[in-house]
């Protein structure tokens, strides 16, 4: 497939950098290179690849990653992951121009001001899509830490597939339930109904402390990846959520 192309102005007004008239300011001031030196002409088109970051600098530095792009972010505790709530977003974890992109960055799904862990952000909304639709059964695995010990049988009320939550009529997809210790377990849902895993053991008399997401589908949060911290998903890694955990 013949990769699409931009005009280099509309690409890095696109990719943040500013206005049209802005990026185009930078592009007269000689910032904006590529493999044979300066690039001049704002109108020229330039092939939407991967590898672009190799081929273009702006002010000395490669171009930010094109679209489609996918984060894995590590959520700290207190941030939320909309716009629209008041707080701290994850959003606010980004560099300042990476939030003025177009296509936007958004979370994949979203995860309790008082949950941590594994959270995808991205642009591609294809991406989006098959993560949260119920119908791929993209699995989350959370560990939680409970105010009260298992009783013994909150698995087999989890795996059943009937529980319904209150407030709820259609019960719960059966949920893989993993004890730890007296009290911590790791949960794995196919679904992400609202505050599902701190309802979910509500329903079994129990309380969540606190809880973190580590796994999504067959995608480990990466070891070394601070609370705070993302990095840019490879092909692989965006796979691999699709593939069961342990999966090569
Ligand atoms: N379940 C919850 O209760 N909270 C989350 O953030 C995610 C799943």
């Amino acid at each position: 497939m013949k990769a699409p192309t931009l005009r280099l102005d509309r690409l890095l007004a696109n990719l943040g950098y500013g206005s049209r008239r802005e990026v185009g300011q930078m592009i007269a001031a000689g910032m904006v290179t590529g493999d044979h030196g300066r690039l001049k002409d704002p109108g020229e088109r330039l092939a939407i690849t991967a590898d672009l970051p190799e081929r273009l600098r702006v002010g000395g530095a490669p171009v930010d990653p094109p679209p489609p792009l996918t984060l894995i972010l590590h959520k700290p505790l207190g941030v939320v992951c909309s716009h629209k709530e008041p707080g701290r977003s994850v959003y606010e974890l980004l560099p300042p121009r990476w939030r003025r992109r177009d296509p936007v960055l958004s979370t994949i799904g979203r995860l309790d001001v008082d949950t941590s862990g594994l959270l995808l952000v991205t642009d591609d909304g294809a991406l989006l899509h098959r993560v949260i639709s119920p119908r791929h059964h993209v699995t989350k695995r959370y560990l939680a830490t409970l105010a009260r010990p298992l009783q013994g049988h909150e698995g087999a009320a989890f795996a059943a597939g009937d529980l319904v939550l209150e407030g709820e009529n259609a019960p719960l997809a059966p949920a893989i339930l993993e004890p730890l210790s007296p009290t911590s377990a790791y949960l794995t849902v196919t679904e992400g109904r609202y505050h599902q895993v701190r309802r979910m053991f509500a329903a079994v008399d129990n309380h969540v402390l606190a809880l973190h997401r580590d796994r999504v589908g067959g995608l480990d949060l990466p070891e070394g990846l601070a609370p705070g911290q993302f990095e840019v998903a490879s092909p692989d890694q965006i796979d691999s959520l699709f593939r069961a955990p342990g999966a090569a």
